[in-house]
C-alpha cells in the first residue's frame, strides 16, 4: 500500500488544530467556572498583545525545531502524529465531568484531597498532594488515564514537541559509548509518568534498553498499556522515589527526566540529582526538561506567574528561581549547556569519565 507523505502542511495542520482545541477548551471551561463558581478564579495578571506576539513567535520557533530534527533523520517524522487519538477522543468527556469536582477542591483551597486508600507512608510528604488541583493527584487510575490531554491541553498541543527536545542532547549522550552496540546501552527515564517520553526516546532509538521509574503505580500501569502492547523493545518500568533510586551505581549510560523539578522541594531537586549522578556510569550524560525559570525567559515571567496562581503548583515559585546549573555542578556534572524551547528549558550535563 502506498504511504501518503507526511508533510510540513500536514504537521502545522495538526499542531494549529491542537492549539486551537487546547484554547477553545480552556475558554470554555473557564467561562463555565466563572459562572458556577466564580470563587474558584485566581487573581491572575491580563497576558498583553505583545506577549501574545511572543508566545506565538516561541511557539513558531518550537514547531520548525521540531519538524527540522525530523526531517534530519533524529526520528521519524510519523512520530510527529503519533497520538492516541481515539483513545483519547473516547476520554476526553472525564475531563469534563471532572471539573465540578475540581472547582469545589480550589474553592476550599483542599491541595491534599488523596484517595483515603493510599498508604501516607509510602511517600513523601510533598507527593501528597493535588498537583494543578487534579483529582487524586497522581494517585489514581482515574487521574493516569487523564493526564496526557490535560497536559496537551494546557500546552495547547505542543507538550509533545517540547518533550522531544531531549532527544538531541540524548543523541549527543549516547554517541560518546562508541565501543558498545547501541543494544547494550541503557537509557533510565525518571518520573516518566505515563510513558510519553520514553515512546518519543524509543521511536528515535529503537535498540537502546529502556527504563522508567515514577512514584506512580497508576502512572506505570498507564504507561505500560501503551508502551508494552506494541512492536518494540520491552520497557521495564520499576515503582520508585527518584530521589534514592533502587539501581546499583553507574547502571545507565543516560538519565533522562522530564517536567519532575518543578513539582519538588529545593532539597529533593538536589537529591534526585544527585541521585542521577551516581546511576550514571562515569562519560554519561544527563538531559532534564522542565518549566523555564526567570533567568533564562524573563519575558515570560507573567506566564510562569499566572501558571502557578492557576494551578496548584506549591514548588514551582521556587523552582522558577532556583539554579539548576548551580545543582548539577555541585552533584559533579560537567559541561552544563542549556536551551528554552517555548516554555520548557533543556539541560544536557556529563559526568566525567575519570569520575
Ligand atoms: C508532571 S508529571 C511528568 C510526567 C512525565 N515525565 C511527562 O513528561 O508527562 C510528574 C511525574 O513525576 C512523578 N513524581 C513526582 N515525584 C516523584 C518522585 N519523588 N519520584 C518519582 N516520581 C515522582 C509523578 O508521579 C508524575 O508522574
Amino acid at each position: 500500500m502506498n504511504q501518503i507523505p507526511l508533510t510540513k502542511l500536514a504537521y502545522k495542520t495538526l499542531q494549529q488544530g491542537k492549539s486551537l482545541a487546547g484554547l477553545a477548551h480552556k475558554g470554555v471551561s473557564t467561562k463555565l467556572m466563572e459562572i458556577f463558581s466564580p470563587e474558584s478564579i485566581p487573581n491572575t495578571e491580563n497576558v498583553t498583545r505583545d506577549l501574545l506576539i511572543q508566545l506565538r513567535n516561541s511557539i513558531d520557533e518550537l514547531e520548525k525545531t521540531d519538524w527540522q530534527e525530523a526531517v534530519e533523520g533524529l526520528y521519524p517524522k510519523r512520530q510527529l502524529f503519533k497520538a492516541p487519538w481515539i483513545e483519547w477522543f473516547a476520554k476526553y468527556p472525564l475531563i469534563w465531568l471532572d471539573m465540578p469536582s475540581t472547582w469545589k477542591r480550589r474553592k476550599r483551597r483542599d491541595v491534599r484531597d488523596i484517595p483515603k486508600s493510599i498508604n501516607r507512608e509510602k511517600y513523601p510528604d510533598y507527593y501528597l498532594q493535588n498537583f494543578h488541583h487534579q483529582t487524586d493527584g497522581y494517585l489514581s487510575d482515574h487521574s493516569a488515564e487523564i493526564y496526557d490531554m490535560q497536559v496537551e491541553i494546557l500546552f495547547n498541543g505542543t507538550a509533545d514537541a517540547m518533550r522531544r527536545r531531549v532527544l538531541s542532547p540524548l543523541q549527543k549522550g549516547i554517541s560518546k559509548f562508541k565501543d558498545k552496540d547501541t543494544s547494550e546501552i541503557k537509557v533510565l527515564d525518571v518520573a516518566t509518568g505515563t510513558g510519553r517520553t520514553l515512546e518519543q526516546i524509543r521511536t528515535a532509538f529503537p535498540s537502546l534498553e529502556l527504563f522508567g521509574i515514577d512514584l506512580s503505580s497508576s502512572y506505570l500501569k498507564q504507561a505500560s498499556k501503551s508502551l508494552n502492547n506494541t512492536d518494540g523493545q520491552l520497557v521495564q518500568l520499576i515503582k520508585g522515589n527518584a530521589e534514592c533510586m533502587p539501581f546499583s551505581n553507574s547502571s545507565f549510560q543516560a538519565i533522562t527526566c522530564v517536567f519532575l523539578f518543578h513539582e519538588l522541594p529545593k532539597e529533593a531537586r538536589q537529591n534526585v540529582i544527585n541521585d542521577c549522578f551516581r546511576l550514571i556510569e562515569p562519560g554519561g550524560t544527563l538531559v532534564i526538561a522542565d518549566s523555564i525559570q526567570f533567568s533564562d525567559s524573563p519575558q515570560f515571567a507573567t506566564v510562569m506567574d499566572n501558571f502557578r496562581k492557576f494551578f496548584h503548583e506549591p514548588y514551582y515559585l521556587d523552582y522558577i528561581k532556583d539554579d539548576i546549573d548551580l545543582r548539577l555542578k555541585h552533584a559533579g556534572f560537567t559541561d552544563i549547556e542549556g536551551k528554552s524551547h517555548f516554555m520548557t528549558r533543556v539541560w544536557s550535563a556529563y559526568k566525567p569519565k575519570n569520575y
